[in-house]
């Protein structure tokens, strides 16, 4: 067992406790200056301000700010292929559910998914991940959803849990055959919708393949209904529901997602009072994904109400070959900060504390705190506030995850 330590940190700046933060307790971030980190093996054991205790091993931060390892609770993180042919169409102002009404958008990555095999598609995602752990990220959440027939989903499963397996981020597996309407169903939405309740879902839980189920509940992909019948399979086989709502049209799923006990709703931009409302009530949180906003040209989700009425706000990347092709968290959560007016304090409950809770992992990360796995960010900023002033290059200086220096 070694002692290990970080001295001389500027600032050492976390959330606390083990439950998504709402209202203004989300901008509650313990600041110690002249501070130090001590923790053994995989587990933080104290932390403190003025002069250090002895350990085995000590780090200097030189004065550099230290905060929890970022956790990024929205990826679409597997897939064959990339879409930038879309890019002209785009620019043009061609609509992104138009695009997919055409066979495009998620429908070609579903036809590159298809064609790579499980090796393939982790020999592709392991130097994003590399990326995504120098940026910061030491716990990230990783979506099926690019092979919408059994096979293809659980090779995405799979390869997800190898690639956890590959590397030091922890990944957390969500299955989402509910993603799109495939081709080869077009005729029979009602036959897709059995094929995934009766048929997905049981085996992908059975094998233990994923902990959450969600669906991409929007104009032309699934109704507010359907994605109810899907979610609610889901949690009879024991998968947490997440709902990827409001993202273009707010058709109700986020009134549905907060009726049925969803852990979260994702994207948000054009959630409704009425959505927000069944968030707060519910207690669900708001996934926020700025990345996402600019990529697409949209608008912002309303997360400054979100605060106000008391729904927890956590930011992801969505990192995917359409939407969102960006693997970087720190840009998501500049891009957060600016355009939700959320502070520096707000933000980093998002990207930690909040990000963890959305993905069930508020107990073990997120914060810094005795007892808590020992993931942790040095930075090259002195402070809080640079890290969200400073923008578009990557401000991380050393990861540690479980202990471990691997950054
Ligand atoms: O979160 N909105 C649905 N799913 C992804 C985009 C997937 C894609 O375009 O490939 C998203 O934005
Ligand atoms: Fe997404």
């Amino acid at each position: 067992m070694t002692k290990k330590l970080i001295k001389n940190i500027g600032v050492l700046a976390t959330p606390s406790g083990s439950k998504a933060k709402a209202g203004s307790d989300q901008g509650k971030i313990n600041q110690l200056e002249h501070a130090w980190l001590l923790w053994e093996d995989d587990k933080i054991i104290d932390l403190g301000q003025g002069a250090p205790p002895s350990a085995d091993q000590e780090i200097d931060a030189n004065g550099h700010l230290v905060t929890p390892g970022l956790v990024d609770p929205h990826t679409h993180l597997v897939f064959g292929g990339w879409r930038e042919h879309e890019l002209a169409m785009k620019l043009k102002g061609v609509p992104y559910l138009d695009i997919l009404a055409a066979g495009g958008g998620i429908l070609s990555t579903v036809r590159s998914t298809r064609a790579a095999s499980k090796e393939q598609l982790v020999s592709k995602t392991l130097p994003v991940l590399e990326r995504m752990l120098a940026l910061g990220v030491t716990t990230c959440e990783a979506k099926s959803g690019y092979g919408l027939a059994l096979e293809h989903e659980i090779k995405m499963l799979e390869a997800v849990k190898e690639l956890g397996s590959l590397q030091p981020i922890e990944l957390v597996s969500t299955f989402m055959a509910a993603h799109a309407l495939p081709e080869d169903y077009k005729a029979d939405r009602e036959a897709y919708l059995d094929l995934v309740i009766n048929t997905m879902i049981p085996q992908v839980a059975e094998k233990g393949l994923a902990e959450y189920c969600d669906v991409f509940c929007e104009t032309g992909v699934f109704t507010a209904d359907e994605s109810r019948r899907v979610l609610l399979a889901g949690q009879q086989a024991g998968l947490a529901s997440k709902c990827h709502s409001d993202e273009i049209d707010p058709i109700g799923g986020t009134e549905m997602a907060g009726s049925i006990g969803a852990v979260s709703c994702e994207h948000l931009i054009a959630c409704t009072p009425s959505g927000i409302q069944a968030m707060a009530q519910g207690g669900v949180i708001a996934c926020c994904l700025p990345a996402t906003s600019f990529y697409l040209n949209a608008g912002f989700a309303p997360a400054r109400d979100m605060i106000s009425a008391g729904v927890p706000v956590a930011f992801g990347s969505d990192f995917n070959p359409g939407s969102c092709p960006v693997h970087s968290l720190q840009i998501a959560m500049n891009i957060g900060c600016y355009k939700y007016r959320m502070t520096p304090e707000e933000s980093l409950t998002a990207v930690t504390l909040n990000a963890a809770s959305a993905i069930g992992r508020a107990e073990l990360v997120g914060t810094i705190e005795p007892g808590k796995q020992a993931d942790f960010l040095i930075w090259d900023a002195p402070n809080l506030d640079y890290i969200f002033y400073r923008f578009g290059d990557n401000l991380v200086k050393s990861v540690f995850k479980k202990g471990v220096q691997v950054r």
